[in-house]
Protein backbone atom coordinates (compact mmCIF):
# COMPACT_ATOMS: atom_id res chain seq x y z
CA UNK A 1 0.00 0.00 0.00
CA UNK A 2 1.46 3.14 -0.96
CA UNK A 3 0.77 7.03 0.08
CA UNK A 4 -1.25 8.97 -2.43
CA UNK A 5 -2.38 12.17 -1.33
CA UNK A 6 -1.67 14.24 1.64
CA UNK A 7 -5.40 14.53 3.26
CA UNK A 8 -4.70 16.25 6.97
CA UNK A 9 -1.47 17.32 8.61
CA UNK A 10 -1.64 17.39 12.39
CA UNK A 11 0.61 18.38 15.50
CA UNK A 12 2.24 14.86 15.15
CA UNK A 13 0.70 12.69 12.51
CA UNK A 14 0.20 13.26 8.57
CA UNK A 15 -3.05 11.36 6.97
CA UNK A 16 -2.63 10.02 3.47
CA UNK A 17 -4.87 8.34 0.96
CA UNK A 18 -4.11 4.78 -0.44
CA UNK A 19 -5.61 2.77 -3.33
CA UNK A 20 -8.24 1.67 -1.30
CA UNK A 21 -10.50 4.10 -0.33
CA UNK A 22 -11.24 2.40 3.09
CA UNK A 23 -7.64 2.96 4.10
CA UNK A 24 -5.24 5.68 5.43
CA UNK A 25 -2.31 5.92 6.34
CA UNK A 26 -1.07 7.71 9.16
CA UNK A 27 2.77 9.12 9.47
CA UNK A 28 3.61 9.02 12.32
CA UNK A 29 5.86 12.37 13.25
CA UNK A 30 8.83 13.51 15.14
CA UNK A 31 6.99 17.20 16.25
CA UNK A 32 6.48 17.58 19.95
CA UNK A 33 3.89 20.06 21.18
CA UNK A 34 2.54 21.63 23.93
CA UNK A 35 0.26 24.11 25.49
CA UNK A 36 -2.02 24.05 22.06
CA UNK A 37 0.92 24.47 19.88
CA UNK A 38 2.82 27.49 21.93
CA UNK A 39 5.70 25.19 22.84
CA UNK A 40 7.09 22.91 19.66
CA UNK A 41 10.32 20.64 19.26
CA UNK A 42 11.39 17.32 17.69
CA UNK A 43 12.96 14.44 18.81
CA UNK A 44 14.37 12.17 15.84
CA UNK A 45 12.78 8.59 16.40
CA UNK A 46 9.78 9.94 18.77
CA UNK A 47 7.73 8.80 15.82
CA UNK A 48 8.34 5.54 15.33
CA UNK A 49 8.44 4.51 19.27
CA UNK A 50 4.98 6.47 19.22
CA UNK A 51 3.80 4.32 16.05
CA UNK A 52 5.16 1.14 17.82
CA UNK A 53 3.46 1.79 21.10
CA UNK A 54 0.28 2.19 19.66
CA UNK A 55 0.70 -0.80 17.55
CA UNK A 56 0.50 -2.38 20.08
CA UNK A 57 -1.68 -1.39 22.23
CA UNK A 58 -4.34 -1.42 19.35
CA UNK A 59 -3.10 -4.82 18.90
CA UNK A 60 -4.17 -5.35 22.65
CA UNK A 61 -7.48 -3.76 22.67
CA UNK A 62 -8.73 -5.51 19.81
CA UNK A 63 -7.59 -9.03 21.19
CA UNK A 64 -9.52 -7.63 24.57
CA UNK A 65 -13.04 -6.83 22.33
CA UNK A 66 -12.40 -2.82 22.05
CA UNK A 67 -12.81 -2.15 18.08
CA UNK A 68 -10.21 -0.20 16.58
CA UNK A 69 -9.12 1.69 13.18
CA UNK A 70 -5.75 -0.39 13.09
CA UNK A 71 -4.89 -2.70 10.56
CA UNK A 72 -0.94 -3.13 9.63
CA UNK A 73 2.33 -1.32 10.63
CA UNK A 74 4.33 -1.62 7.24
CA UNK A 75 6.98 0.56 8.46
CA UNK A 76 8.70 2.17 11.49
CA UNK A 77 7.13 5.40 10.61
CA UNK A 78 3.18 4.42 9.19
CA UNK A 79 0.40 2.85 9.97
CA UNK A 80 -2.65 1.53 7.73
CA UNK A 81 -5.88 2.50 9.47
CA UNK A 82 -9.61 1.87 8.22
CA UNK A 83 -10.69 5.11 6.74
CA UNK A 84 -13.21 7.34 10.16
CA UNK A 85 -15.62 10.00 10.02
CA UNK A 86 -13.72 11.16 13.28
CA UNK A 87 -16.12 12.73 15.96
CA UNK A 88 -14.32 16.14 17.24
CA UNK A 89 -14.87 15.11 20.70
CA UNK A 90 -11.52 14.17 22.51
CA UNK A 91 -12.34 11.47 25.52
CA UNK A 92 -10.55 11.86 28.56
CA UNK A 93 -10.15 9.42 31.35
CA UNK A 94 -8.41 9.85 34.21
CA UNK A 95 -7.74 7.30 37.79
CA UNK A 96 -5.57 10.13 39.14
CA UNK A 97 -6.26 13.96 39.45
CA UNK A 98 -3.01 15.97 37.65
CA UNK A 99 -2.62 18.42 34.54
CA UNK A 100 -5.61 20.81 33.46
CA UNK A 101 -8.12 18.55 36.43
CA UNK A 102 -5.94 20.15 39.49
CA UNK A 103 -5.46 23.49 37.83
CA UNK A 104 -9.43 23.32 36.80
CA UNK A 105 -10.89 22.22 40.01
CA UNK A 106 -7.78 22.65 42.71
CA UNK A 107 -7.56 19.25 43.26
CA UNK A 108 -4.22 18.50 44.62
CA UNK A 109 -1.69 16.83 42.21
CA UNK A 110 -1.62 12.89 42.76
CA UNK A 111 -4.96 12.43 44.06
CA UNK A 112 -6.65 8.83 43.40
CA UNK A 113 -9.87 9.20 42.38
CA UNK A 114 -12.64 7.88 43.94
CA UNK A 115 -14.16 6.43 40.24
CA UNK A 116 -12.75 6.75 36.90
CA UNK A 117 -13.38 10.23 35.90
CA UNK A 118 -14.58 11.25 32.21
CA UNK A 119 -14.54 14.19 30.31
CA UNK A 120 -15.39 15.53 26.65
CA UNK A 121 -13.23 18.14 25.32
CA UNK A 122 -14.19 19.96 21.87
CA UNK A 123 -11.84 18.97 19.30
CA UNK A 124 -11.69 22.45 18.14
CA UNK A 125 -7.73 23.67 18.16
CA UNK A 126 -8.74 27.40 17.68
CA UNK A 127 -10.92 27.31 20.69
CA UNK A 128 -7.98 25.69 22.62
CA UNK A 129 -10.48 22.15 23.06
CA UNK A 130 -12.51 23.47 25.43
CA UNK A 131 -13.88 21.21 27.94
CA UNK A 132 -17.92 20.43 27.39
CA UNK A 133 -21.05 18.54 28.51
CA UNK A 134 -23.09 16.23 26.62
CA UNK A 135 -25.78 18.58 26.20
CA UNK A 136 -22.55 20.72 24.39
CA UNK A 137 -21.84 17.87 22.45
CA UNK A 138 -25.83 17.28 20.92
CA UNK A 139 -25.71 21.38 20.34
CA UNK A 140 -22.83 21.03 18.56
CA UNK A 141 -24.24 18.26 16.33
CA UNK A 142 -20.70 15.93 17.26
CA UNK A 143 -22.53 12.74 17.29
CA UNK A 144 -24.99 11.28 15.43
CA UNK A 145 -27.40 10.13 18.05
CA UNK A 146 -27.21 11.17 21.24
CA UNK A 147 -26.78 7.63 22.66
CA UNK A 148 -23.53 7.80 20.74
CA UNK A 149 -22.00 9.60 23.63
CA UNK A 150 -23.16 6.79 26.05
CA UNK A 151 -21.13 4.39 23.95
CA UNK A 152 -18.04 6.82 23.90
CA UNK A 153 -17.95 7.05 27.93
CA UNK A 154 -18.18 3.16 27.97
CA UNK A 155 -15.18 2.42 25.47
CA UNK A 156 -13.71 4.97 27.26
CA UNK A 157 -14.01 2.77 30.89
CA UNK A 158 -13.62 -0.10 28.98
CA UNK A 159 -10.08 0.89 27.31
CA UNK A 160 -8.86 2.35 30.99
CA UNK A 161 -9.94 -1.22 32.52
CA UNK A 162 -7.82 -3.26 29.56
CA UNK A 163 -5.13 -0.61 30.09
CA UNK A 164 -4.52 0.03 33.47
CA UNK A 165 -4.23 -3.54 34.23
CA UNK A 166 -1.95 -4.48 31.62
CA UNK A 167 0.24 -1.64 32.51
CA UNK A 168 -0.13 -2.27 36.16
CA UNK A 169 1.86 -5.48 35.50
CA UNK A 170 4.55 -3.96 33.55
CA UNK A 171 4.69 -1.27 37.14
CA UNK A 172 3.42 1.58 35.54
CA UNK A 173 0.16 3.63 36.82
CA UNK A 174 -1.73 4.93 33.73
CA UNK A 175 -2.58 8.10 35.62
CA UNK A 176 -5.19 9.22 32.53
CA UNK A 177 -5.27 9.55 28.83
CA UNK A 178 -7.18 10.73 25.93
CA UNK A 179 -8.86 8.71 23.04
CA UNK A 180 -10.56 9.72 19.83
CA UNK A 181 -13.06 7.89 18.04
CA UNK A 182 -14.53 7.61 14.59
CA UNK A 183 -17.84 6.32 12.33
CA UNK A 184 -15.91 3.64 10.40
CA UNK A 185 -17.99 2.92 6.94
CA UNK A 186 -20.75 1.29 8.64
CA UNK A 187 -21.53 4.08 10.76
CA UNK A 188 -19.76 1.95 13.87
CA UNK A 189 -18.21 3.90 16.54
CA UNK A 190 -14.37 2.76 16.46
CA UNK A 191 -11.29 3.75 18.44
CA UNK A 192 -9.13 5.56 16.08
CA UNK A 193 -6.26 8.60 16.33
CA UNK A 194 -3.23 6.88 18.47
CA UNK A 195 -3.05 5.71 21.98
CA UNK A 196 0.93 6.58 22.95
CA UNK A 197 3.23 8.59 25.66
CA UNK A 198 1.74 11.76 24.00
CA UNK A 199 -1.75 11.21 24.86
CA UNK A 200 -1.37 8.97 27.79
CA UNK A 201 0.39 9.89 31.46
CA UNK A 202 2.63 6.88 32.78
CA UNK A 203 3.86 7.23 36.17
CA UNK A 204 6.57 4.60 37.29
CA UNK A 205 4.74 2.61 40.03
CA UNK A 206 7.88 2.79 42.43
CA UNK A 207 9.36 6.08 41.85
CA UNK A 208 6.76 8.09 40.48
CA UNK A 209 8.98 9.15 37.80
CA UNK A 210 6.84 10.53 34.90
CA UNK A 211 7.43 8.67 31.38
CA UNK A 212 5.36 10.34 29.25
CA UNK A 213 4.98 13.81 27.29
CA UNK A 214 4.57 15.61 30.69
CA UNK A 215 8.61 15.51 30.40
CA UNK A 216 8.32 17.82 27.16
CA UNK A 217 5.58 20.24 29.13
CA UNK A 218 7.40 20.39 32.02
CA UNK A 219 10.86 20.74 30.66
CA UNK A 220 12.20 17.73 32.70
CA UNK A 221 14.52 15.79 30.10
CA UNK A 222 14.62 13.90 26.69
CA UNK A 223 10.88 11.66 25.96
CA UNK A 224 12.86 9.46 24.08
CA UNK A 225 14.42 7.98 26.83
CA UNK A 226 10.99 7.63 28.61
CA UNK A 227 9.30 6.35 25.55
CA UNK A 228 11.53 4.09 24.98
CA UNK A 229 11.12 2.62 28.36
CA UNK A 230 7.80 2.14 27.83
CA UNK A 231 7.75 0.63 24.94
CA UNK A 232 10.30 -1.97 26.42
CA UNK A 233 8.05 -2.50 29.52
CA UNK A 234 4.75 -3.24 26.83
CA UNK A 235 7.20 -5.90 24.84
CA UNK A 236 8.97 -6.97 28.27
CA UNK A 237 8.04 -9.29 30.73
CA UNK A 238 5.16 -8.63 33.48
CA UNK A 239 6.58 -7.53 36.72
O1 LIG B 1 -4.01 18.36 30.07
P1 LIG B 1 -4.98 17.38 30.67
O2 LIG B 1 -4.71 17.09 32.11
O3 LIG B 1 -6.41 17.75 30.41
O4 LIG B 1 -4.71 16.01 29.86
C1 LIG B 1 -5.38 14.81 30.19
C2 LIG B 1 -4.81 13.67 29.35
O5 LIG B 1 -5.19 13.86 27.97
C3 LIG B 1 -3.29 13.60 29.35
O6 LIG B 1 -2.91 12.23 29.31
C4 LIG B 1 -2.88 14.29 28.07
O7 LIG B 1 -1.67 13.77 27.56
C5 LIG B 1 -4.05 13.98 27.15
N1 LIG B 1 -4.34 15.04 26.18
C6 LIG B 1 -4.03 14.85 24.83
N2 LIG B 1 -4.33 15.82 23.92
C7 LIG B 1 -4.92 16.96 24.29
C8 LIG B 1 -5.25 17.17 25.64
C9 LIG B 1 -4.93 16.19 26.58
O8 LIG B 1 -3.51 13.80 24.47
N3 LIG B 1 -5.22 17.87 23.37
Amino acid sequence: MTKKELLYEGKAKRLYTTDDPELLIAEFKDDLTAFNGEKHDQEAGKGALNNKISTELFKLLESAGIPTHFVDMPDENHMLVKKVDIILIEVVVRNIATGSLTKRLGIEDGTKLPFTLVEFYYKRDDLGDPLINDEHCIILDLVKNEGDLEELKRLGREINTILKAFFAKKGLNLVDFKVEFGYDSEGKIILADEISPDSCRFWDMETNEKLDKDRFRQGLGSVKVAYEEVLKRILGENK
